[in-house]
């Protein structure tokens, strides 16, 4: 089974979030049930130098984007037993982060195109093209629509949904100047999306399978509250979405093993704790092991449930407690953190960066961590939280909702908080609930602290279940052109 993997971000050459979570952990996972995988991304500027100096450049080409004739290196890196290859274009990615420019529909139809043209000159035939979000959704429609040559024949593509909310939305002319294609594809049942064009549906409509990143999100996106207004899409194509939960990568977010920490730990609270006293000698917060840490580790959009935080954070405050916050998004979350610090200078410390060394020295500092969103594909954060021992807080959604279980007094059974409702009320009463619990009972707080750390959160399973998935496509009828 060959399956190559095409997606806009993996971790460590290239990482805003749990996508890159995801596409650096998942194909090695793969290869261990014994997938052949190989990884195709695109060779950002930011790629740090101790992996650009590996790449060896296998071959190059030209291919048209509509009018453009564009060119096109690829690049290869062996690294920890997988194969990356890298596509290579100085215009369209030697710039400083990954999104956000005003032409990001073109470098991702530039970035899909190249993929299909280049396994050819490569000479990988993947049985299987495995996409990740709307970046490269396209590349089922060109499988099935455009490469007409044989050697396209029995690819089948797998989507995966990150985020439903992120869709790839451009003017109709794209058609005619990204895709080169005619204007009959302005149709509900290819491309056309309330008078746009959405890459991330045309996905969905040619894709084998679509898969999203847990069991609970799989359900709810067919509903209009989370359906982003491609719920109809979904339900009408349930007969190919599947939930598969993510995992975490345990040789990366491990305690036992991450150099960065202070002290590292397997699942002693006691050692642990050093890191809570280091991290507050670091930041000059008062030391003191007794005083709860709580985290929110998070891009800061509202997705993530800061409005709930913002709603309540002086109840918050004006507990025991000290906060680390560290996160970057929109601006005026970013402000509310920062004035925060000038109230509370002895509570908060708050870092608006995205920081990987950082974010580990939190989880492994902090007893409790925030999660309130509003919606949650899977969510990574309060799966590395419970590896590391801080017990996650969490609303009642998506992967939040498969991956904790919620604290029961009667049988001290749970891995930690889950509130229903998008509520700050509920929120802040959960929280007040988890720092009493905290603070009064320290041996319920140990057996929740050990439910947390021992829960299994690898990809094993999940590994699996992907793998099957893509022996159940592998022999489908495509319904090709
Ligand atoms: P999402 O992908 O929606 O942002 P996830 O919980 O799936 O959320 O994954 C977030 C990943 O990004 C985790 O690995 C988390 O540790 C990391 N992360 C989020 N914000 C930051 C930050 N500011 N600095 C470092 N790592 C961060
Ligand atoms: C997205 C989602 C997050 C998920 C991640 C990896 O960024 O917001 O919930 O964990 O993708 O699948």
């Amino acid at each position: 089974m060959k399956i190559l993997f095409a997606a806009s971000e993996c971790y460590p050459f290239a990482k805003t979030g749990g996508l890159g979570d995801v596409v650096g952990a998942l194909p090695k996972e793969l290869i261990k049930c014994g997938a052949e995988v190989r990884v195709i991304l695109p060779k950002y500027g930011d790629i740090p130098e101790a992996f650009v100096k590996d790449m060896k450049h296998i071959t190059d080409f030209y291919f048209f984007v509509s009018w453009r004739n564009q060119y096109c290196g690829i690049e290869e890196l062996q690294y920890e037993g997988v194969t990356y290859y890298f596509i290579y274009n100085e215009y369209y990615f030697k710039r400083s982060g990954y999104y956000g420019y005003y032409d990001d529909g073109e470098k991702f139809v530039y970035f899909s195109k190249a993929i299909v043209e280049c396994i050819k000159a490569i000479g990988f035939k993947p049985d299987i093209i495995h996409c990740h979000d709307w970046h490269t959704a396209l590349i089922p429609f060109f499988v099935k629509k455009i490469f007409s040559d044989d050697f396209y024949k029995d690819i089948r593509t797998v989507l995966t949904i990150h985020n439903l909310k992120y869709q790839g939305v451009f003017p109709k002319d794209v058609l005619g100047d990204l895709l080169g294609i005619g204007e009959s594809y302005f149709n509900t049942e290819d491309f056309e999306f309330y008078g746009a064009v959405n890459f991330l549906k045309t996905g969905i409509i040619y894709s084998d399978s679509v898969t999203t990143v847990s069991p609970t999100y799989a359900q709810e996106i067919q509903y209009e509250y989370f359906g982003e207004k491609l719920d109809g899409l979904l339900r009408k194509n349930n007969f190919k979405l599947k939930g598969i939960l993510n995992g975490i990568d345990y040789e990366l977010y491990n305690p036992e093993k991450d150099n960065h920490l202070k002290q590292r730990y397997k699942d002693s609270y006691a050692v642990k704790l050093k890191n809570k006293l280091e991290f507050q000698k670091m930041f000059s917060l008062p030391q003191n092991k007794d005083i709860p840490m709580i985290s929110i580790v998070s891009r800061l959009t509202e997705q993530k449930g800061i409005d709930l935080i913002q709603a309540v954070i002086h109840e918050i405050l004006v507990m025991d407690i000290q906060l680390a916050v560290l996160g970057s998004g929109e601006y005026k979350y970013e402000q509310l953190f920062k004035d925060l610090v000038w109230q509370y200078p002895d509570k908060i410390r708050v870092f608006i960066k995205f920081d990987e060394l950082l974010s580990r020295r939190i989880y492994a500092a902090s007893d409790m961590m925030l999660m309130p969103s509003r919606y949650e594909p899977c969510g990574l954060t309060q799966m590395i939280a419970m590896k590391y021992g801080a017990v996650p807080i969490v609303r009642k959604t998506g992967g939040l909702n498969d991956t904790v279980t919620s604290y029961e007094e009667d049988t001290s059974r749970g891995t930690g908080f889950v509130f229903n409702n998008y509520n700050a009320h509920e929120f802040l009463f959960t929280v007040q609930r988890a720092v009493r619990l905290y603070y009064d009972n320290k041996e319920e707080w140990d057996k929740l602290f050990n439910n947390a750390i021992a829960e299994d959160l690898s990809w094993k399973k999940s590994a699996s279940a992907y793998f099957q998935n893509y022996n159940d496509i592998k022999y489908h009828e495509t319904g090709r052109n």
